[in-house]
């Protein structure tokens, strides 16, 4: 759920071409969704960036830095098309927090062990992009539902070749 405080705010910025109010507060919600895992994996992706070790382990850096890259710039634009839509867009680690499904608890695991969330962490997310672009064809939203579409890919992809790297 998104704090009340976003909800209230004016939306008196957004554009009239065919995507319906209710409809652009759903899609809203779901890429405030979206921005906390983005947010939360590119976090966890440094983490293993900075951490890794083994025989794998100058392809995972570089590997997870292409990748961190990669978030960074899909969380501004995530955050950016909440605001075309008319909210306001979490930047905070506790609303992040709250509503990824990606889990940051700890810091520092066996490298294979952060291999492995990283990979489940990128499947998860990927499979909550996917209800998303529901969301985002339901309210014919086709920009959102591209965006989105092009995100699930790039974490299949991810997951392709961390897969690979460590094998
Ligand atoms: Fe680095």
């Amino acid at each position: 759920m998104a704090n009340s405080a976003l909800k209230a705010k004016p939306k008196d910025t957004v554009f009239n071409t065919g995507i319906e109010r209710g409809n652009a507060d759903a899609m809203a919600e779901k890429l405030g969704d979206a921005l906390a895992d983005s947010f939360s994996l590119y976090l966890k992706t440094l983490g293993v960036h900075w951490n890794v070790v083994g025989p794998s382990f100058f392809g995972l850096h570089k590997l997870t830095e292409a990748q961190y890259e990669d978030l960074a710039a899909a969380i501004d634009l995530l955050a950016e098309r909440i605001r075309a839509l008319g909210h306001l867009a979490p930047a905070a680690f506790g609303d992040y927090a709250r509503r990824s499904v990606v889990e940051s608890d700890e810091t520092v695991r066996s490298s294979g062990e952060m291999i492995d969330a990283l990979i489940k962490d990128n499947e998860a997310v990927a499979r909550r992009l996917r209800e998303a672009v529901a969301t985002a064809e339901e309210a014919d939203d086709v920009f959102t539902a591209d965006m989105l579409t092009a995100r699930i890919g790039k974490h299949e992809e991810n997951v392709w070749m961390l897969r690979a790297v460590a094998a």
